[in-house]
């Protein structure tokens, strides 16, 4: 079987400010369906990067001194950072101010200039600066001052009137309904998929303003230096030219079109309307999925931002686990299903880590290893046959790979990734280990230990410790790479789950024998709680 491709981007976040929590979430998110694909047999290509041109950024600049483009290149680095920190294994990284990036850019818009959909137009209308949108007269609100407020994130928008170049959106209106029509996987989730036709496009697509002449911090338009290339147009076509559109033909033949674009809720308008539309425009096919994650909340549904000083800063978060990204991996992704917003609070990171983590998958593990230590120094084998009660555990940690019941040819662990339910894949690997711990109190090897007629027993117990550990941790290691990895080391693998076969990580039985090697405490108690 030739290995399937799987292309796969974040948004690019504009560079603007520091990353902050809700970045977060999107990254871990997309960085586990990465690390599953790799694990399931894909060629991953995965993609993110910082948007940096722009008026928003400009703005940014000015107001610390500094040029746009020393401005980009001092935050560029605090994303790349935190994403290593935070183990995202992204492949490739796109800065809109990179020379690929804008030669990728200038050879779409002429392609797409020469098809005749970007022309010469006056635009004005109702801007939102930090939206970088307009915003239509009948979409927006109204404030207590009756100022106009724009309606997806509540600031006064601006009068704009300038003549600049125009894409001709509307003549793709129909070719974009029969699209999401014919392609009813293309927004996920579902739901998010009737807001964007019944908001957006039945109502009729109107052409959009494509340049400006009011800044000069952008992507000059060919041949008309005086105008720059919209922010938003300019952004989407990273998705292209990070894989070598305009640089690297072949390239860009093999990974497009993207198997997923992972962005939030707040810009599906974006990717599912405006993106298919230019690409249409200039001969290319859409990308197959645009899948719009929920948001971050604080407790109490309050909203993150800049202006109310509330944004979490995930470094302080990092320190609090000494460097280790995984209690937070876990925790954002364990409070809801990524389509879903997910509460965050502080004393709910501390708790989750200690209730699940702590209390359950690192319990499992320092007992299971101290008695495979204790009772048989160190070495197990795989026994000839095993009890009912143990086939029940190997049920419990191999149901995430059983056929998915949609008919679909995935197994179930893939159809929850592809669906971005990581909060019900969690559970589910969380009841398996809480059946273990059961399981353990169930069969007391410290009884069988001192009765040398169940030696046999005690072999088969320990090795059901053992293997269920290895395939559980391998199900997590999406999530969390790094303990899930420490797992595997300290049950005896020589290598981290992605880098064995998925027959390996999914065989019951794999594992034929194996010496563990306990390094201490995996998820140490944490003495104080943060301050919330
Ligand atoms: N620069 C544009 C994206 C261009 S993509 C071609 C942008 N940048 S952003 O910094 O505002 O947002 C980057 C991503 O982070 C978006 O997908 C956005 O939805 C997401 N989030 C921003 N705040 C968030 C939360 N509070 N929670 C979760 N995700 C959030 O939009």
């Amino acid at each position: 079987m030739s290995t399937r491709k799987f292309y796969i981007t974040t948004a690019i976040p504009y560079a603007n400010a520091e990353p902050h929590v809700g970045h977060v979430l999107e990254l871990i998110g997309a960085d586990a369906v990465a690390r599953a694909k790799r694990l399931l047999g894909y060629d991953v290509y995965f993609q993110t990067g910082t948007d940096e041109h722009g008026q928003k950024m400009l703005e940014a600049a000015t107001k610390a001194g500094l040029s746009a483009q020393e401005y980009a290149d001092k935050i560029a680095p605090r994303f790349r950072d935190l994403w290593r920190d935070l183990d995202v294994s992204y492949d490739g990284f796109v800065r809109t101010t990179d020379p690929q990036h804008r030669a990728g850019v200038i050879q779409f818009w002429k392609k797409v200039r020469n098809n005749g959909d970007i022309y010469l137009g006056k635009y004005e209308g109702w801007y939102c600066v930090p939206d970088e949108s307009f915003v239509l007269e009948s979409q927006l609100q109204v404030g207590p001052q009756g100022e106009k407020l724009c309606p997806q994130c509540g600031r006064q928008v601006i009068w704009h009137s300038e003549e600049n170049f125009v894409f001709r959106w509307s003549k793709y209106q129909q070719a974009l309904e029969k699209w999401i029509a014919e392609h009813p996987d293309f927004i996920a989730p579902s739901f998010r998929a009737n807001e964007m036709i019944n908001s957006f496009l039945r109502p009729g697509l109107q052409d959009i303003s494509i340049s400006r002449t009011t800044i000069q911090w952008g992507i000059p338009v060919p041949d008309e230096p005086s105008h720059v290339i919209y922010v938003w147009f300019d952004a989407l076509l990273n998705y292209i030219t990070g894989i070598g559109y305009g640089t690297d033909e072949e390239r860009f033949r093999y990974w497009w079109p993207c198997d997923l674009h992972i962005v939030g809720k707040d810009i599906l308008k974006f990717h599912t309307l405006l993106w298919p539309a230019m690409l249409m425009a200039a001969g290319l096919e859409p990308p197959r999925r645009v899948f719009g994650h929920g948001f971050v909340v604080l407790r109490g549904a309050e909203k993150m931002s800049k202006s109310k000083g509330n944004v979490v800063d995930p470094r302080d978060l990092l320190e609090l686990f000494h460097g280790n990204p995984d209690p937070l991996r876990y925790y954002l992704l364990s409070e809801n299903d990524f389509g879903h917003d997910a509460v965050f609070s502080p004393d709910g990171l501390v708790a989750k880590y200690h209730a699940d983590l702590a209390d359950k998958l690192g319990n499992l593990l320092s007992r299971t290893l101290s008695m495979v230590v204790k009772y048989r120094e160190g070495r197990i084998e795989r026994p000839a046959t095993f009890e009912p009660a143990d086939h029940g555990i190997r049920e419990k940690v191999t149901a995430a790979w059983q056929p998915a019941p949609d008919q679909s040819g995935r197994t179930l662990y893939e159809q929850f990734i592809d669906d971005g339910l990581f909060a019900q894949l969690l559970q589910r690997s969380f009841a398996a280990i809480s059946e273990m711990n059961a399981y353990v109190t169930e069969q007391k090897p410290w009884a069988l230990a001192k009765d040398p007629t169940q030696a046999k027993r005690l072999d088969q117990v320990l090795y059901v410790l053992v293997e269920g550990l290895r395939l559980v941790a391998a199900q997590l290691f999406p999530i969390i790479p790094r303990s899930a990895s420490a797992v595997w080391r300290q049950l005896g693998m020589d290598q981290a789950p992605d880098k064995v076969s998925f027959a390996e990580l999914s065989t019951w039985g794999a594992l034929t024998q194996t010496a563990v090697r306990p390094e201490g405490i995996l998820f140490p108690k944490l003495e104080s709680s943060p301050k919330s």
